[in-house]
């Protein structure tokens, strides 16, 4: 990412956080659509919409902090995977991006297949009808009711993380008198470029068996001897928000050649690769992500490629894209409370929501933009920090953000790129309610998940 050392912005630039600074952009009603969801745009008073409704409107019938996704633009990308993946290979959406009911619906609609990661994202695939089949099961540490209730159901395979593991669901499948379809998750030693958080190929962490030294070719052999484990291909996600293509292909490549050394071992073409999400996504105007058809394109070649040369038959590829399918379809809709002018040192920008519906600023230091959005203004910008309402200083929306100088309470602030990872790792922290999530299409705004209420956190109080 370019941003300049030097940061020299017209208010409090000596205290802009380093390396978050990239200039006060030419126009602040402009609209980039590379991080905006496909149908928002601003009417003629400077007034957002999405899906053709206006912001004002949707902040009266739904109020604020909410979510607002743009269900259209949610549908064309899921589409544009499926697409480019094409019949020979599997999109698997990956549900703790965002899930819902009626995101499950669409994705069955769209052709898509389903990743859960827990067994409450089970039950939420299949109480929306999505057929077991379609469902892969994912989790370093799946419970034994967990694995026993997705091998009742019948899910298309269960991505094995270790040695236990193994030996674990091989017994629940034999139990229930079933052989259930399986992939065993490895790390390739990627080190992907990427938060230390989200990076998962190298090999010093908890996901995943790892190819060096031999353990994912030793899971293999055990798996392959269990009667209640049908072994149907090698699973790897080598991490999450990334740009560089190179670590995808290592990855594929290592992959190819697991699957050969397994082929002169026992004998046995396994059908399947994975090689899991991760794709990134434009959450400033900084960031250039690639489209699905790179993805697709390059994993198919040089899955191909490298399966000729091994003279190996090629494997169905799956994929399990989250963040790039939901992450640009929202944005998180405050109200402004309080503007602060700490004289010498900083703007902060009070907004009525913050950590408890995206963290993500404050756990992976993630850049947000953020624009006013209930009105269009010629005032010059002002450099602020855009904070949330909670009882913590780290309640950071966005750090170093340009809006018009003359912002006052009462303004509406949208944060885009927020449907991914945002309200599925929203939390009640101090007991603020979770906001809901509106999807808007064709003139019309519809509550998926409902604003939580007071209620909501009383019941579970149970003392
Ligand atoms: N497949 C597996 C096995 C995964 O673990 C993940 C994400 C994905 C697919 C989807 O990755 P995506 O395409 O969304 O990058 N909370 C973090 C992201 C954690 C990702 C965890 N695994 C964040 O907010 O950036």
């Amino acid at each position: 990412m370019s941003r300049s050392a030097h940061p020299a912005g017209p208010r409090h630039a000596d205290v802009l956080t380093e390396g978050h600074y990239s200039g006060p952009p030419a126009d602040l009603n402009a609209l980039d659509p590379k991080v905006w969801a496909q149908t928002v745009e601003r009417d003629e008073h400077g007034v957002l919409a999405v899906g053709g409704i206006d912001v004002k409107r949707l902040a009266e019938e739904f109020g604020t902090p909410a979510y607002f996704l743009d269900e259209e633009d949610f549908r064309a990308r899921a589409r544009a995977w499926r697409t480019a993946f094409g019949d020979d290979a599997d999109v698997f959406y990956a549900g703790k991006a965002f899930l819902s009911r009626a995101v499950v619906r669409w994705l069955h609609e769209e052709g898509l297949n389903l990743d859960v990661c827990s067994g409450g994202e089970l039950a939420t695939a299949l109480s929306a009808g999505m057929p077991a089949e379609r469902i892969a099961f994912h989790g370093n540490n799946k419970s034994p009711g967990e694995i026993r209730r997705a091998v009742e159901a019948g899910v298309g395979r269960i991505v094995l993380d270790s040695f236990q593991e193994i030996v674990r669901v091989a017994h629940i499948a034999q139990e229930l008198g079933t052989r259930q379809r399986v992939q065993i998750r490895i790390t390739v030693g990627v080190e992907a470029h990427t938060h230390e958080f989200i990076a998962t190929a190298h090999e010093d962490q908890k996901f995943g068996i790892p190819l060096a030294g031999g353990q994912a070719a030793e899971a293999v052999r055990r798996a392959l001897k269990l009667d209640g484990l049908e072994l149907i291909g090698i699973h790897s996600h080598i991490g999450s928000q990334i740009f560089d293509m190179s670590g995808f292909e290592v990855a594929a490549h290592r992959v190819v050649g697991l699957l050969k050394d397994i082929r002169d071992e026992h004998g046995v073409e396994l059908p399947e690769i994975d090689l899991g999400g991760g794709l990134g996504i434009a959450y400033t105007s900084d960031d250039d992500p690639r489209e699905p058809y790179e993805i697709a394109k390059s994993l198919t070649e040089i899955v191909t490629r490298e399966c000729e040369a091994a003279r190996l038959a090629t494997p169905r590829i799956s994929v399990e894209p989250g963040r790039a399918v939901v992450g640009p379809t929202a944005f998180t809709l405050y109200e402004v409370g309080t503007v602060k002018q700490l004289d010498g040192l900083r703007t902060y920008v009070s907004v009525d929501g913050g950590m408890s519906d995206n963290i993500r600023t404050a756990l992976y230091d993630a850049e947000y933009s953020v624009s006013l959005v209930s009105r269009g203004s010629d005032a010059e910008p002002m450099l602020c920090r855009v904070v949330g309402k909670h009882c913590e200083s780290g309640d950071i929306v966005v750090k170093d953000a340009y809006l018009p100088g003359d912002l006052a309470p009462g303004d509406l602030l949208a944060v885009p790129a927020t449907g991914a990872y945002c309200r599925s790792m929203a939390s009640n922290y101090n007991h603020v309610l979770r906001p809901p999530v509106v999807a808007v299409r064709d003139g019309e705004a519809r509550v998926i998940v409902r604003r939580e209420t007071e209620e909501d956190l009383l019941r579970l109080d149970v003392g």
